[in-house]
């Protein structure tokens, strides 16, 4: 049993301020690591550098080799040749590149630099290794779904592991963004919308990465992006504005920067966003109170990509010279590829406009951050081309890759039992992504290779079934010619239908924010053709959001969420088709009924006309064309199990300085084993700031053999109880509090309450 908490007054109070956690494995997650060591030879090489020099130590770009990846996922690299950029390095204007590709690259540019340069300062090589290196694992918000830190712990140290071993040192995730809206294309990288969640997973991610000493050959430096409240641009649109109070900002979005950094995370990255008219990047109360003073945060915080010139644009800075003061001012150490930094910090401190101390202090830091990685003491210690090949694909890898694939998938529906399908019975696995090297990996995969990913009929043939048809039915966006009278006799031909529809990698992701999140229009159109014939019908979703399901999808009997699975996509899912494994992963972003719900979240407030169950009463707070619930919110998942909650043993009052365990019993009644994912919800029914009608606060992943009966205890705190009071100290208030042991947000399972007493 996992047994995941964390007390929210240490997340609000500040790093090595985390506790409360009970028989965790997970513990350790929150132990930060030292602060920043700057031995003296760093102060030594910052005393002989010129201020063109230190510009170049605060200057990333993007890698310019053999027209690399790093161009294709990003606007085109207006940077010189590879051969530019390594006499760049040379000449000192380079602290490192991203994306490139593989240790030789990594060699070349290390080589020329630790023997031409004049300091020979050794370059660090970023990458964007999101969820996996070659071996690609969920999408991190579908492995939110497994509601297993542990997980994204062993996916990230996998995936650094292989990283490293191609020539890594950084990587820029996790991103830990909350996204409550699901039109945003980037709720995909992340943990999706709960606080806690997202703390977990958030720490979870840094300490696979970063490991035990970040200077070994498998360890990777994580860095917590992209601070901060990217997640909440308005209406869902990426890069767009952020207005938000400061309690909502510290509540809500900020937590899961905090615990992240807390886990020792030694780098950051400044959103694109404004925050109440700032740019992030710009943002000296974020980046020096919140980040420097209050959380004592001792590593490096680099730009997103052009970040600081978009300043310029959003109407913030007059030109490259002035966004460059703004940046380093704020507290950005480092520029990413606009190369402002190279261009314009020389010059701003010759004329007094930034002051050298301030980018002493950026240099400083980034140098002290690459000695922990141990590239002075070992500049090729990462880049080993037989290592780099030894580590890639491994048999373990692709086994954990199956692993976390099945854990991330959510069972929406399961009527009449219809699943788990029976290997010989007639199937016709319907839908654009049915099969084919596509739409495998997930949008933000660099390195990864769709070609190598197992599809889904390839899965399900590997299952074993042999009795299966396959037919596309219809394109992602665009109809088939001839796609749903192909698919519609299929259907007839067969016993049951597996229909794979869904959002396609480009429909997810950075910048692909969507008004309306609903299945395309033509695979609606194939979904209603195939339900037409009547045959039963599981939908195997794919997806990086939440979506609003309608028709024939909303109705079919079975529903999968399967997001992008990665290497081991088919197999996984069929392990789940086939009941090799019975489903455990739960929804970290609520499905709602109506896109125009959106931003939508489970822990919203009550408001002074909360909506009666039952019929529609006038004038209170409700949709006229929606319930006001989600169709499967935050927590919904079922198992092959039948689960049931007992009653909620609890004791009617908590002393003000005593604890109170709270247990049920979940039983599973049902002929296969699985596993329970029970949440602890509380609400504080009265206090001086409204609180939402739930907020989760632990939960605990039980398993179940069939007739089993497993007893769930929690133990509560007076911790676990604070908010934010209207000073936004955390606080703690006597009062009454309903509690739930449910399997969702939206389920009462077992039901109580009890009294905080005072004195
Ligand atoms: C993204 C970052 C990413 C960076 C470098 C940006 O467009 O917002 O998340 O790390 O590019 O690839």
């Amino acid at each position: 049993m996992t047994d995941i908490r964390i007390s929210r007054r240490a997340a609000l109070l500040g790093a090595g301020a985390i506790a409360a956690w009970a028989s965790s494995p997970a513990r350790a997650l929150f132990q930060a690591t030292d602060s920043l060591a700057v031995p003296a030879f760093i102060d030594a090489l910052i005393a002989k550098m010129t201020l063109e020099e230190k510009a170049g130590q605060l200057q990333l770009m993007a890698s310019a080799w053999g027209g690399g990846v790093a161009t294709a996922l990003n606007p085109p690299s207006t940077g010189p040749s590879f051969e530019g950029q390594i006499a760049d390095a040379v000449a000192g204007k380079l602290t490192g590149v991203f994306n490139g590709n593989g240790a030789e690259m990594a060699r070349r540019m290390q080589t020329a630099v630790m023997k031409q340069s004049r300091l020979k300062i050794p370059l660090i090589f970023a990458a964007d290794v999101i969820h996996g290196h070659r071996t690609i694992f969920p999408v991190p918000v579908g492995e939110a779904a497994s509601f297993e830190p542990d997980l994204a712990m062993r996916t990230a140290r996998a995936a650094a592991y292989e990283a490293a071993g191609a020539g890594i040192d950084w990587t820029f995730f996790p991103m830990v963004d909350i996204a409550r809206d699901q039109r945003w294309g980037r709720t995909m990288e992340g943990a999706g919308e709960d606080v806690l969640v997202g703390e977990l997973f958030a720490a979870a991610r840094v300490k696979g990465f970063q490991g035990k000493d970040l200077a070994a050959n498998d360890a990777v430096m994580a860095c917590i992006k992209h601070f901060a409240a990217y997640g909440a641009a308005e209406s869902g649109l990426d890069y767009n504005s952020v207005d938000l109070s400061e309690r909502t900002l510290r509540e809500i979005y900020l937590p899961p920067y905090e615990a992240g950094f807390a886990a020792g995370a030694m780098s950051g990255m400044a959103s694109f966003n404004e925050i109440n008219g700032i740019p992030a990047t710009a943002n000296k109360w974020l980046m020096q109170e919140v980040l420097r003073d209050e959380w004592k945060f001792p590593g490096i915080i680099v730009s997103d990509y052009t970040g600081d010139e978009e300043m310029i644009a959003a109407g913030y800075a007059r030109d490259g010279r002035d966004a460059a003061r703004l940046a380093i001012l704020a507290g950005v150490d480092m520029s990413m590829q606009s190369n402002l930094y190279t261009l314009h910090l020389p010059e701003l401190v010759r004329s007094g406009a930034v002051p050298q101390a301030v980018v002493d202090r950026s240099v400083r830091r980034t140098l002290a951050v690459k000695n922990m990685l141990g590239l002075f003491d070992k500049p090729f210690g990462r880049i080993d081309l037989k290592r780099e090949k030894a580590r890639s694909r491994t048999k373990a890898s692709l086994a954990l890759s199956r692993e976390a694939g099945r854990k991330a998938i959510v069972m929406l529906k399961n009527d009449g039992d219809l699943l788990p399908l029976d290997k010989s019975a007639k199937i016709a696995l319907i839908g654009p992504f049915a099969s084919g090297q596509h739409d495998l990996n997930g949008p933000w995969v660099v390195y990864g290779d769709n070609a190598q990913a197992i599809d889904l009929a390839t899965g399900i043939r590997n299952a074993g079934a042999r009795n299966v048809s396959v037919t596309l039915g219809s394109g992602v966006e665009a109809p088939l010619a001839g796609g749903i009278d192909a698919a519609v006799a299929a259907a007839q031909a067969a016993d049951i239908v597996v229909l794979a529809i869904g959002e396609s990698e480009g429909m997810s992701g950075e910048a692909q924010s969507r008004a309306d999140i609903v299945l395309p229009e033509p695979q609606m159109a194939l979904a209603e053709a195939v339900a037409k014939t009547g045959k039963p019908i599981v939908v195997v979703l794919k997806n990086g959001r939440a979506l609003a399901l309608h028709g024939a999808v909303k109705d079919a009997p079975a529903i999968l969420v399967t997001w992008f699975l990665g290497s081991e996509s088919g197999n996984a899912t069929a392990d789940v088709l086939f009941g090799v494994y019975s489903p455990a992963g739960r929804l970290p972003c609520s499905f709602p009924y109506e896109s125009g719900q959106e931003p939508y979240h489970y822990d919203h407030k009550a408001t002074g006309r909360p909506a009666p169950d039952g019929p529609r009463v006038p004038y209170k707070a409700q949709w006229r064309s929606a319930p006001n619930a989600a169709l499967y919110p935050f927590g919904h998942g079922l198992t092959y199990g039948k689960v049931g909650y007992g009653a909620l043993t609890v004791a009617p009052t908590m002393a003000w300085d005593g604890r109170l365990e709270v247990s049920t019993t979940v039983t599973n009644s049902g002929k296969r084993a699985c596993e329970e994912v029970a949440q602890l919800y509380i609400h504080d029914r009265t206090a001086s700031i409204t609180q939402p009608v739930r907020k989760l606060k632990a939960f605990h992943k039980v398993a179940l053999a069939p007739g089993a009966s497993e007893t769930v205890k929690f133990t509560l705190t007076r911790e676990m109880l604070q908010f934010l009071g209207e000073d936004l100290k955390p606080t703690v208030e006597p009062g009454t509090f309903d509690i739930w042991i449910a399997p969702s947000a939206q389920a009462d399972g077992a039901k109580g309450s009890f009294e905080l007493v005072k004195g």
